[in-house]
């Protein structure tokens, strides 16, 4: 099995243990808040444009969250997509519970069907998307075909910056210097870890192996364009969107996070 096939084991064995709050209001919030899913520089950036009757693909869309609230913006259609089977069904289940129109499909994204080619006006990728693709010109080319011509792709994605950092629980972190430099911003080994997903269980425990990538903004970028998608935006904020992983860095003049905003050009 590569290591997508076991990311795929790991993050399922994670959902199966979530932290008991980690989807159980999402019905409720969903309902009673406007944009509890969605951070304000990422809607900033998508207000600008119309999503009323427009069909919208999230890649990487676990529980469906996001995707679910991007639909409050009066979308015809979202399609989510997700390699974890178990997340897939609950975002399923929490379409249909709040008549949404969104559906949640199980797939690995680099193996998305042609039948959802040239299908969307919008596309989004979203915190802790893209550190799973090893090589990102198969993501992107996927991405870009899914796009309609002159459909747009959102990103806000952790900022590279962070893969040079260590964070609490790996070996390297020291308490008194979370901004100590640790890891070549070119770093090309993959994380490979067995500690569980905290954000989403709330506790360590010996786990399925997850292996991640880091990209270099330059290598996002390059793919993009490689797949006829350029960007015409991008944004970078001091603030933390992983989950509290740097939240001591936030407001200190370090690029913690950033939204990337890329037009598919016709004839891709
Ligand atoms: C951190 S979440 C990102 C989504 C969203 N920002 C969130 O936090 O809910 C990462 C997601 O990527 C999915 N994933 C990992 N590898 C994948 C792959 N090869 N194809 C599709 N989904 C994948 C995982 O199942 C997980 O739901």
């Amino acid at each position: 099995m590569d290591y997508r096939g076991k990311n795929k084991e790991a993050w399922e064995e994670a959902y199966d243990n979530r932290r008991q709050d980690y989807d159980k209001d999402l019905v409720a919030r969903l309902n009673e808040e406007e944009f509890p899913y969605l951070d304000p520089e990422l809607l900033f950036e998508m207000k600008k444009y119309e999503f009323r009757g427009k069909t919208c693909a999230q890649f990487c869309s676990n529980n469906g969250r996001e995707l679910l609230n991007l639909s409050k913006l009066g979308l015809e259609k979202g399609i989510g997509f997700d390699i974890a089977a178990n997340m897939v069904k609950a975002a399923n289940s929490f379409a249909d519970e709040l008549a949404l129109p969104c559906s949640f499909i199980e797939t690995d994204i680099l193996e998305i069907g042609e039948e959802h080619y040239d299908s969307f006006d919008y596309g989004l990728v979203t915190i802790g998307a893209l550190t799973w693709f090893k090589d990102l010109h198969p993501f992107f080319r996927k991405v870009s075909s899914c796009l309609k011509e002159n459909g747009v792709l959102f990103i806000h994605e952790m900022h590279p910056f962070c893969g040079m950092l260590a964070v609490r629980g790996e070996e390297n972190f020291d308490e008194d210097e979370p901004d100590r430099i640790r890891n070549s911003y070119f770093k090309d080994e993959p994380w490979v870890d067995d500690s569980g997903m905290n954000y989403m269980t709330g506790k360590e425990y010996s786990s399925k192996t997850f292996t991640s990538f880091q990209h270099t903004l330059g290598s996002i970028i390059n793919a993009m364009s490689d797949s006829g998608l350029h960007a015409v935006r991008l944004k970078e904020y001091e603030r933390d969107i992983a989950g509290g992983m740097f939240s001591s860095l936030e407001d200190k003049g370090f690029p913690l996070s950033y939204v990337l905003v890329a037009f598919k050009s016709p004839g891709k």
